[in-house]
């Protein structure tokens, strides 16, 4: 069973909403670089005022302070039994960072899952977002509409949409995945790691086959 996982792929392609599946289903931390900053940002402190300036406008966070972010939480102990990496890394200095970082804690990276979508339905997706204020559970307008409108099924959370997820904001972002990220699936690729699954399919059903995997 693989369990320190990379879970890859463009803004809107189901990382979030693949990895609380995954993280319920085998138990494993869940390290979201994006929770990690919005949640810096509703607290006020100065990674988050740092952040913000950055995430609104739809760039990524500078490498340094994303690395060092994630090298803190990667040696707290509830990495132990495994850990999904949601959104990072992004870049290839960040991916180098991760192999060196893996190496002295001694929990290499086992599989690199990466989703793949194509645009228009990432534009459809993004644009119908709502995530939960609270726990920041991903709904969707159309296709992930929550039991009662504005609530949010697991906490009864307000959902609210994210500043990001606007049409400028989505442009750079995409453009950022294309030149930045994009590259990481030879790097991944080269080291034997990666594996594509297609986020075209339905959440149950991607959910399914990725599980399936693992546990191969
Ligand atoms: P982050 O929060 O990581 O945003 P993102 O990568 O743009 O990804 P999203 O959260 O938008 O999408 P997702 O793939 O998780 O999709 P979701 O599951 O929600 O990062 C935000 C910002 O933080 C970045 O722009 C950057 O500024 C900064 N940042 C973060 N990490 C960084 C790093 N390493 N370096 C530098 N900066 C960093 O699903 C989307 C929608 O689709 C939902 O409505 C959902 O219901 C629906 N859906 C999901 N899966 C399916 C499916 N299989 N079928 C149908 N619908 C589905």
């Amino acid at each position: 069973m693989k369990l320190n996982i990379i879970l890859m792929g463009p803004p809107g392609a189901g990382k979030g909403t693949l990895a609380k599946q995954l993280k319920s289903e085998f138990n494993l931390a869940h390290i979201s670089t994006g929770d990690m900053f919005r949640d810096a940002i509703k607290a006020g402190t100065e990674l988050g005022k740092l952040a913000q300036s950055y995430i609104d406008e739809g760039h990524l966070v500078p490498d340094e302070v994303t690395i060092g972010l994630v090298k803190e939480r990667l040696s707290n102990k509830d990495c132990e039994n495994g850990f999904l990496l949601d959104g990072f890394p992004r870049t290839i200095p960040q991916a180098e960072a991760l192999q060196e970082l893996s190496k002295e804690i001694q929990r290499p990276i086992e599989v690199v899952i990466n989703l793949s979508c194509d645009n228009n339905e990432l534009v459809r997706r993004i644009s119908g977002r709502r995530v939960c204020k609270v726990c920041g559970a991903p709904y969707h307008i159309d296709s992930a509409k929550p039991k009662i409108e504005g609530k949010c099924d697991l906490c009864g959370g307000e959902l609210i949409q994210r500043k990001d997820d606007n049409e400028e904001s989505l442009k750079v972002r995409l453009g950022d995945y294309n030149l930045k990220t994009k590259p990481l699936l030879d790097y991944y690729s080269n080291l034997g790691l990666l594996k594509s699954f297609n986020s075209l399919q339905g959440k149950e059903s991607l959910f399914d086959e990725v599980k399936l995997f693992l546990k191969s």
